[in-house]
């Protein structure tokens, strides 16, 4: 049943992408009317499928737009995340907790040296597949598979669900992507190989050594997950974690999500847009006038705009950029230009008295895999 439903979804999604119209398609119009029934607000901006976006479907200007303008404010609730998704599926969300639990006391456990079965395990490695914790991380890595589950719970019932129609839009096209839709395991190389030279024709100066490391953590800390959580729904379940982490930010005290409509944004270095929060909805804000038809850009990750830049330019190396070929599917040169610094602010509007939990800018910041322990990680394997 839900195999259906996801390949239904791929093909009509390859579809899209080749009839190309112009400026929205009747699939736009019905997405903009869902957005409508959710609350979510586009005083200003429209999803467009065109041959004008960078990726053939994008978010534009509906009229021009002034610095400081809001031109999407998208509610809270509408946001899958944990806490909206356990309203709609308790059931998902008891098991995933009993789990969390579970996976969390393990960790702790381990973290015990003096433990029977730490000592054990340091005088006699499990094999290689069986240890899982090995490549998650529990305080960093475990919304990755709760807003898989809950979003193939969406599909699921996809026709009535208040997200399905948006979640049945979600779609990503690249090496990995591809990769993941195959459903294939870390340990088999032959279509792995085949990742990885698209990947390398996308970024030749990369490392393929890194490459593969990238591309093998990817596969395994999915493997771990599903052992972990003992879940083997194949394909979608590959296909739909593919597309939650390149969808999710973190949306600040360990909570990750999607944000309907800005999940439909496309990346550049140079965005016109931010994100801002103010305590009930998230608003995305111009940061320069944009003229009518223009289309709109987020960057992804505040890391590479940091890195990239700013002083810290130098910083930006190798492995951010094949994490974030691997990730997003964007080939990012080291050498790209000097562009701004996107400012992510948890309250950027001015006059505005509301409360919200946390003053300082960057209380919602996009979520990006963390760099440092996967290298860590590959080191004690290697
Ligand atoms: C989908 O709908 C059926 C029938 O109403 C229901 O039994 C099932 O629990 C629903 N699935 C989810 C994941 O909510
Ligand atoms: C641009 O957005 C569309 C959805 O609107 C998405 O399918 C595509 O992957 C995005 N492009 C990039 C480079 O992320």
């Amino acid at each position: 049943m839900l195999g259906g439903i996801v390949s239904v979804l791929l093909a009509g999604a390859s579809v899209s992408t080749s009839t190309f119209s112009s400026p929205s398609t009747n699939k736009d119009a019905i997405f903009t009317e869902w957005c409508h029934r959710v609350g979510i607000e586009t005083p200003k901006a429209e999803l467009r499928t065109t041959k004008e976006s960078v990726a053939g479907r994008g978010v534009f200007a509906s009229q021009d737009v002034l610095k400081g303008d809001v031109v999407l404010r998208i509610p809270e609730a509408a946001v899958l995340h944990n806490q909206n998704a356990a309203l709609y599926f308790p059931e998902t969300a008891g098991f995933l907790a009993s789990k969390k639990q579970k996976i969390l006391k393990e960790r702790r456990r381990r973290q015990r040296w003096w433990d029977p079965r730490t000592l054990w395990r340091r005088l006699r490695p499990l094999p290689f597949e069986k240890d899982n914790l090995e490549f998650v991380d529990p305080s960093e890595d475990l919304w990755q598979m709760e807003l898989t589950l809950f979003a193939l719970d969406v599909l699921e019932n996809a026709s009535v669900h208040p997200w399905g129609l948006w979640v049945s839009e979600w779609y990503r096209d690249d090496p990995m992507q591809r990769l993941h839709q195959t459903n294939v395991q870390w340990k088999n190389s032959v279509e792995i190989d085949g990742c990885i030279a698209e990947l390398q024709e996308m970024l030749p100066d990369a490392n393929p050594l890194t490459l593969r490391a990238a591309v093998d953590l990817r596969l395994r800390r999915l493997n771990a997950l599903k052992n972990l959580y003992d879940v083997h729904h194949v394909p979608p379940l590959d296909t739909i974690y593919g597309l939650v982490i390149s969808r999710a930010i973190e949306l600040g005290k360990g909570i990750a999500g999607v944000i309907p409509m800005f999940d439909m944004i496309n990346h550049s270095l140079e965005p016109n847009l931010a994100l801002s929060f103010d305590g009930s909805a998230f608003e995305l804000i111009a940061q320069r006038n944009i003229a009518e038809n223009e289309e709109m850009f987020i960057c992804y990750t505040r890391d590479i705009s940091e890195t990239i830049n700013t002083k810290k330019k130098s910083l930006w190396d190798e492995v951010s950029a094949v994490w974030t070929l691997v990730q997003w599917g964007i080939p990012t040169l080291p050498e790209m230009g000097d562009v701004k610094k996107m400012t992510i602010k948890s309250s950027a509007r001015e006059n505005q008295n509301q409360e919200t939990e946390d003053d300082d800018e960057a209380t919602i910041k996009i979520k990006t895999f963390p760099i440092p322990s996967w290298t860590s990680r590959r080191k004690t394997r290697l």
